[in-house]
Order: C-alpha cells, then structure tokens, then sequence
C-alpha cells in the first residue's frame, strides 16, 4: 500500500513517522544515513506539492521533555540534504506545532519535536494512545509510514495514528519490506546466514525461524563463543551463556539432521582486555588461553567464511564479527563484510551494529543489495514476526 494509493497530494498536508534517531555527539550527528534514508519519501511527496509534517523519535527520553533528546539538530541536518528550508515545532502536537503546520505551503516540510517527549507515546493503554493519536491525526489529512526502524513499536505515531488517516507505507518501508520478503519468503540457493554480535539469546529467534530454511549459518562475534562451549571446547574468559549452552546443542543437532551446515570460526584474535592498544594473539578456538578473551575471529575463519559465502546466491548478514569498534579487533567484520557484498546475488544486511559497522569500516555500502536501518525491526522480520506497524497498513 503505497504513496500512490493516496491520490492527489498537492494542499494536502501529509503526516510522516520517520525513524531520525540517529547517534549525537552533543549537537552534533556521528551518523546521518537514517536522515538520509528518510529523505526520499519527504522529497517526493514536497515535490507533489504536500505539506509535509514529519514526526519522529528521537533516543528514548522519560515522556518528558529532555534537551538532549530534542530533533531540533535534527531537522537543521534534514534540511541540508533536502537542500529547502525545513520548519520546527518546538512540541509534538501543541500550539507550536498546530501553528507550524498551519503555516506550511504547499512543498513546504516541518520537523515536529521528539514525539517521546509525550508519555502517551508509548504508553501500553491502548486509550492514552489513542488520545494521542487523535492529536497526531489532527495535523494530517493522510499519513505515511516511512519509519521502517520503529514498525515493531506499539506505539501512537507508529500504530494508532494510522488506524486514524488515509494510510500508505513511505518508499523506504516499501524498499526496506521487499527486500525482507525477497530473503525470507523466495530466497535463491545457496542461501547463507552470517550472524554475529555479542548475546547468542538476542539471536535465538532467528536461528530458530531461519535453520529450516538456509543451507548455510555462519557464526562469528561473541556469540560464536557459547557454540564453541556447545561443542566442548573452553572458552577461556570469553563472553559465554552458559545458561544458553544447551539450546544451542539442541541447534548444533537440528541443523545436523536437517543437513544444515553450521560454521563456526577454527582461529580467534585474543587479547587480555579490550582495548585499541590491546597486545593480541591468534589461537585455535579449541585452545582459548584461561586469561585471555575472544575478541574476533582469526584469519583462517576469516578465509573460511569467505569461502562459504563465495557461491552464495542470497546472504543475510546480522551482527558483527568481532569488536569492530577497536582497530585490533575489526579485521574480521570488515572483511568478512566485503565478502557479503562481493557475492554475485542478493545481500541484506541488518540494521543496528553491522549497518553501523559497514560505514565505520569503510565498505562500500552500494556493493550490497540492501543495508537496513531498522536493528530490532529488521531483527524482528527475521524471526519471522507480524510487526504492528506494517500489520496496520494492510486493508
Ligand atoms: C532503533 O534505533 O532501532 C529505532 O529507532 C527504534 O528505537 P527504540 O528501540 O528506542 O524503539
């Protein structure tokens, strides 16, 4: 259900939840792309001649108003890249922001302040959302879903408001949704899953959802641990779940049955602390020394991986490999990530830390079919979830 399904836009004024919460130093933002991202839809419809009421998140503030949390540097950055001039309602839908929608022309685009500065936002009182939702509905005549990072809320400007207005998803909900549907519902063989990041429990939903239907799973970060401890080998001081230890030999042991290969890393990097100027070494993950800690994977994982991925048709790739954020601990994401986006199919990355690792590392984001910018929405539709947020847009 696309912007197209609207109709005439011109004079109408066009509420859009866009996800603009993006990392801040201060005022200043360390990563722009779901600014960018969300540029798109707001652009089309100002050039159709909407007024373009935008409202977002930001952070996650007590329902009450916090500075820090304000979008203000927000809308200034959104206002750059669309290149016009952008209004800001200093609330969410008070006075501020009646009188900043009023005041739009045709084309024109305001930013209305953190809709989570209002505690009915999130509320779990279907009544106090809705409440809020009226107020929300009252600066739309029709409203557009673009904020693909937060359709797993429950929440006002997500899920009540468009129960309220003419409704359409945003072209980054729409891009971001067919590019699930293609891994999840028709994926070309072989079809290979990279996962990483630190807690095996946060990846249990998608292990179990995918391992009937993927010919390969990759395991790296420090989740790869646990597997490893599954296995029988010692981890040394290693992140490790042990109370996840027997789930994942249930896994090892589905995946043998089912005739799912599942690869976990053969060398580690080590080092005794996290740090950037940590002295590492490379062992065998079979002999992970007691005072030291996984922090990557080594280089022969490094080079198996990237053998597994190299006649891949499809790759879903969620989690880092290793510490990313520390040079001595980033060869293995980074790497491992150019593999996903030099496969000769269709790669997805998730959102979160490896959408946030491909631009810190430098790969070249436009290799890969599709980089989210949704972490627990994108985690949501692997585990194969009805997201509320993409639930209401259907008739
Ligand atoms: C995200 O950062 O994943 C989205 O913006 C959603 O934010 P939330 O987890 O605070 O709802």
């Amino acid at each position: 259900k696309t912007i197209e399904r609207l109709g005439e836009l011109r004079g109408r004024r066009v509420l859009v939840r866009s996800d603009l919460n993006v990392p801040l130093d201060g005022s200043t933002i360390t990563d722009d792309n779901r600014v960018r991202a969300s540029v798109t839809t707001i652009k089309e419809l100002a050039e159709a001649g909407a007024r373009v009421v935008v409202t977002a998140h930001l952070g996650r503030p007590k329902g009450t108003p916090e500075p820090k949390y304000s979008l203000a540097p927000v809308a200034e950055r959104l206002s750059e890249l669309l290149g016009a001039d952008v209004a800001f309602a200093t609330d969410t839908v008070g006075e501020s922001a009646q009188k900043t929608v009023a005041g739009l022309g045709d084309g024109g685009v305001a930013v209305l302040e953190n809709v989570r500065f209002d505690p009915r936002e999130t509320s779990k009182d279907d009544a106090e959302r809705g409440a809020m939702a009226d107020e929300l509905a009252a600066l739309g005549d029709y409203f557009v879903s673009d904020g693909f990072g937060v359709v797993h809320r429950k929440q006002a400007s997500v899920y009540d408001v468009a129960q309220r207005l003419p409704r359409a998803a945003g072209r980054l909900v729409e891009a971001e949704v067919e590019a699930f549907r293609k891994v999840l519902v028709s994926p070309e063989r072989p079809y290979v899953v990279v996962l990483g990041g630190s807690k095996v429990s946060d990846k249990l939903g998608v292990i179990d959802n995918l391992i009937g239907k993927v010919d390969r799973l990759l395991i790296g970060g420090g989740m790869a641990f646990t597997f490893l401890a599954a296995r029988g080998y010692g981890v040394g001081g290693s992140l490790l779940e042990a109370d996840q230890v027997d789930t994942v030999r249930k896994y090892l042991e589905q995946a043998a049955q089912r005739g799912v290969e599942i690869v976990l890393p053969v060398d580690v990097v080590v080092a005794a602390d996290i740090a950037a100027d940590a002295e590492t070494s490379v062992v065998s993950a079979s002999a992970i020394p007691d005072d030291q800690k996984g922090l990557d994977i080594g280089p022969a994982s490094i080079e198996l991986f990237s053998g597994k991925l190299a006649d891949a048709k499809t790759v879903v790739w969620n989690g880092p490999m290793g510490v990313f954020e520390l040079a001595p601990f980033a060869a293995g994401t980074a790497q491992v990530g150019r593999a996903v986006s030099e496969i000769d199919g269709t790669s997805v990355v998730g959102g979160g830390d490896s959408a946030a690792a491909v631009h810190k590392l430098g790969l070249d984001a436009s290799a890969f079919t599709h980089i989210s910018t949704g972490g627990g929405a994108s985690l949501e539709l692997l585990e194969g979830k009805t997201l509320p947020g993409l639930a209401v847009l259907e008739d």
